[in-house]
């Protein structure tokens, strides 16, 4: 069997491998066999690609290929490993964000390659190369800017705010409509400069798209941006006749598209409406005066309420991460159910800084699965809850959200933590939380205030009890 044959092989195991692998991701139980499934279908791939590059080099006696090939491998591997071992989970979008820029970018060059190595095509074939060129060229220019603007943003170094410039739409689809019409152009003749401008089309476009999409959608953003390295990877399949970038291009491409989609009914968006921008604009958010006085509870004043309860639901949010309190909480959890209290975590889509944040942080500590309910599976037994922890969790548990149509986040699917019989907030200050939005929970009667480190408290409460 030839070499080709051999990889054609492979790629087929690890396309059925990457399959599996998305499959056991979508629930907890598998997750773990998904990363497994993942990472080798992943060695697989890699294995292939090189013994075909190596073979390649032996029978043409080209060794540059593969001496780049060999460096681009330690070099991508030495920074892969650095940057997993060093990223804290509450970085882990922005470091997302900048691996699509990644792939975008390599679109890019591979499309432009495409163009300059000048490569033996059928001349039936060479319309549709040079659409390929294009296209891939396009969707990789606006991944790669997009991603780095999505990565300035989640990561503060550029500010949050919706850029606004007027006519934003129109600009916007008035790069699509130049970019089907230099299409239409390139394909009848090849021109280096039409390659140029579409580049820097793209480039423009990713920026501007990005830059105009508030805070609060940046969830949906991220995802989106994943689902567009998915196709710019798939299109840089085409390019490269590489069966397996084509499959797990689409596959990333569609998975990412529907967790935007997941994401946006979560946060009750439609998708054209994130793109237009506006959600996250920082609201003028009301002074405390407007709700009254807030209340505040000690550890012990806490561990006594918790003792009395029946039921207790926690909602966990960014600031558990930022905390690093889930092995405390954990820890609360065992000890209140071995007092036969029930306990349950209600866990909100967009809750923490990534899809399944909450999730990821919770099996880490132990927390069984059973008790990790979604919101939807929680939201009606709340009002027959003794108590509600809030740890870390604002713009999630916001009844703005459902009651106040003015609010930013009007419209957002919220747990509604508000009608348990108490709730104790964990936070450090009255700030607001990630969409900038003032809370009125922190104001209701049946609300108390824990302030401090959310890790701290949980262990004070766990001395109390
Ligand atoms: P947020 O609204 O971000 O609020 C987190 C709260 O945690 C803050 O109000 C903060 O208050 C508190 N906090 C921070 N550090 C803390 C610590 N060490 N101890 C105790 N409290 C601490 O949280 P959320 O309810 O999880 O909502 C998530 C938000 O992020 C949503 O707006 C969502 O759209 C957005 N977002 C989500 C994602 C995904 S995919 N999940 C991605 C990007 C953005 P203090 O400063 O007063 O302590």
């Amino acid at each position: 069997m030839t070499v080709d044959a051999l990889a054609g092989a492979a790629y087929i195991v690890a396309a059925l491998l990457f399959i599996l692998s998305l499959a056991g991701l979508s629930r907890h139980e598998s997750a773990r066999a998904g990363v497994v499934y993942g990472i080798s279908g992943m060695a697989i791939a890699l294995v292939a690609t090189v013994a075909l590059t190596v073979a390649d080099a032996w029978t043409t006696g080209a060794f540059l290929g593969l001496g780049l090939l060999v460096a681009a491998v330690v070099i991508g591997a030495a920074i892969g490993l650095w940057r997993a071992r060093s990223v804290e989970m509450t970085g882990m979008p922005e470091l997302i964000a900048l691996l699509h820029s990644f792939v975008g970018l390599a679109a890019v060059l591979v499309g432009w390659n495409g163009y300059l190595a000048h490569p033996e095509i059928a001349p039936a074939l060479f319309g549709i190369h040079n659409a390929e060129v294009f296209i891939g060229v396009f969707i990789g220019g606006v991944t790669f800017t997009g991603s780095i603007v999505a990565y300035l943003k989640l990561s503060a170094k550029m500010s949050s705010k919706p850029l606004m410039l007027p006519g934003k739409n129109v600009l916007n689809i008035g790069a699509l409509v130049a970019f089907v019409v230099l299409t239409v152009w390139f394909v009848n003749d090849q021109q280096l400069g039409l390659l140029v401008g579409v580049t820097v089309l793209a480039f423009a476009l990713g920026w501007h798209l990005v830059a105009s999409i508030g805070g609060g959608d940046m969830p949906v953003v991220v995802s989106m941006l994943n689902s567009y390295s998915g196709w710019a990877a798939a299109a840089a399949g085409f390019l490269l006749n590489n069966d397996l970038l084509i499959v797990t291009g689409a596959l990333v491409g569609s998975s990412g598209a529907y967790l935007s989609y997941v994401m946006c009914t979560a946060m009750n968006r439609s998708f054209l409406s994130v793109i237009a921008g506006g959600f996250g604009i920082v609201a003028p958010s009301g002074s405390d005066e407007e709700y009254g006085e807030h209340r505040e509870i000690t550890a012990e004043g806490a561990a006594e309420m918790l003792t009395a309860a029946k039921t207790v639901v926690i909602t966990p949010g960014y600031g558990m991460a930022v905390a690093q309190a889930q092995y405390p909480v954990a820890d609360l959890v065992r000890r209140l159910r071995e007092r036969g209290v029930d306990v349950r975590f209600g866990i909100h889509p967009v809750a923490g800084r990534l899809p399944g944040h909450m999730n990821v942080l919770l099996a880490e500590a132990k927390v069984p699965y059973d008790i990790v309910l979604s919101m939807d599976e929680i939201n009606d037994d709340l009002a027959a809850t003794s108590v509600v922890l809030v740890i870390g969790a604002n713009d999630t548990v916001n009844p703005a959200a459902a009651e106040d149509p003015s609010s930013p986040i009007a419209g957002m699917p919220v747990l509604k933590v508000w009608e348990a019989e108490n709730v104790i907030v964990f936070k450090r200050s009255m700030a607001a939380g990630y969409a900038g939005v003032q809370n009125p929970l922190f104001f209701r009667d049946n609300a108390s205030m824990l302030f401090g480190d959310a890790k701290q408290k949980v262990e004070d409460i766990i001395a109390a009890l």
